[in-house]
């Protein structure tokens, strides 16, 4: 069969869409799969109707990719797609929409508002404590984010928000370990990959640590206590059930240091797939290399 793989996009995570897709049909080729890109930021995702593809790899990041849309078309066009369904990915693009739905299933992620021109900013910073993060709701790879330490700081970081989407959120910074979980699989067979803590050499893992610096540390195994990495891979795998997601997703959580216990911050349902990427890192760990792995998400469109 001929598959395509959905890649660039229109959202401010383009850059690293177009990383994550060739990489994916890098892998795909390797494996003597009849692969073809798409750029859905350069063609009309409508014109996918003429491509005779027979299933699609969906390695698109954000908004028009990871949102739901794109799976709502691919639903149209009866065209089997990766990753999570149109209700999933349109619940866990919105990182408040989400928290919503965490805390109705008594998951732990940090307090939050919802930001608009007219907040007051000293309620705000009582109400969530200092420092805090502010972030646009429906953006991916840290764009828009502040860690707001002081009131002062607040306006410049919502109109930075703001800039990038309707729809702002602050929420308590939690102090502690950075960490990552993959998942795998649906529903009662979801189960985590190995935990990775991330230690970027400042405080801040942003876009550029992200994917474009190698100072930053990936540690899989961790190095935490076994309990520790369990409590973790059981908050993201119940994280990724109660939002209905399928396939393939990644959580980001962070540990409280004071306390140890961690909280969810959101769930990537199109996590990111370059060589900096962290679900490649986690399934190398449990001896999967990329193009295997690359394959067993294809694979999951045949049912
Ligand atoms: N949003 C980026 C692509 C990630 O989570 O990997
Ligand atoms: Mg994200």
């Amino acid at each position: 069969g001929r598959v395509g793989v959905l890649l660039g996009g229109r959202s401010g995570e383009r850059e690293i869409s177009l990383m994550s897709g060739n990489g994916v049909l890098e892998a795909l080729l390797s494996k003597g799969v009849n692969a073809h890109a798409f750029d859905t930021g350069l063609r009309c995702p409508t014109e996918l109707s003429q491509e005779k593809f027979d299933r699609v790899f969906i390695s698109l990041h954000g908004r028009y990719g990871e949102d739901g849309t794109i799976q709502g078309l691919l639903e149209l066009l009866n065209l089997p797609y990766t990753g999570s369904g149109v209700l999933a990915s349109a619940l866990a693009i919105d990182k408040i929409v989400t928290k919503q739905i965490w805390l109705s299933n008594h998951l732990s992620t940090p307090q939050y508002e919802e930001l608009t021109a007219k907040s007051d900013w000293n309620a705000v910073a009582q109400h969530l404590g200092l420092p805090l993060i502010v972030k646009p709701a429906n953006e991916g790879s840290s764009l828009g984010l502040t860690k707001v330490r002081t009131v002062e700081e607040l306006p410049a970081a919502y109109q930075l928000a703001a800039g990038l989407d309707k729809k702002v959120i602050a929420e308590t910074c939690i102090i502690g370990d950075e960490l990552t979980c993959p998942i795998v699989g649906e529903g009662e067979n979801a189960e985590a990959l190995p935990v990775i803590k991330i230690v970027p050499p400042e405080a801040n893992y942003d876009f550029h640590h992200k994917y474009f610096s190698d100072e930053t540390k990936y540690l899989c195994p961790t190095g935490l206590a076994p309990e520790v990495n369990l409590a973790v891979q059981e908050l993201v795998v119940a994280a990724y059930r109660a939002l209905g997601c399928r396939t393939w997703g990644r959580a980001d959580v962070m540990l409280d240091q004071k306390t140890g216990k961690p909280y969810l911050l959101e769930m990537n349902t199109s996590p990111g797939m370059t060589s900096h990427s962290l679900v490649p890192m986690a399934a190398k760990a449990s001896g999967v290399e990329y193009a295997d792995l690359v394959l067993w998400i294809l694979g999951t469109t045949l049912k």
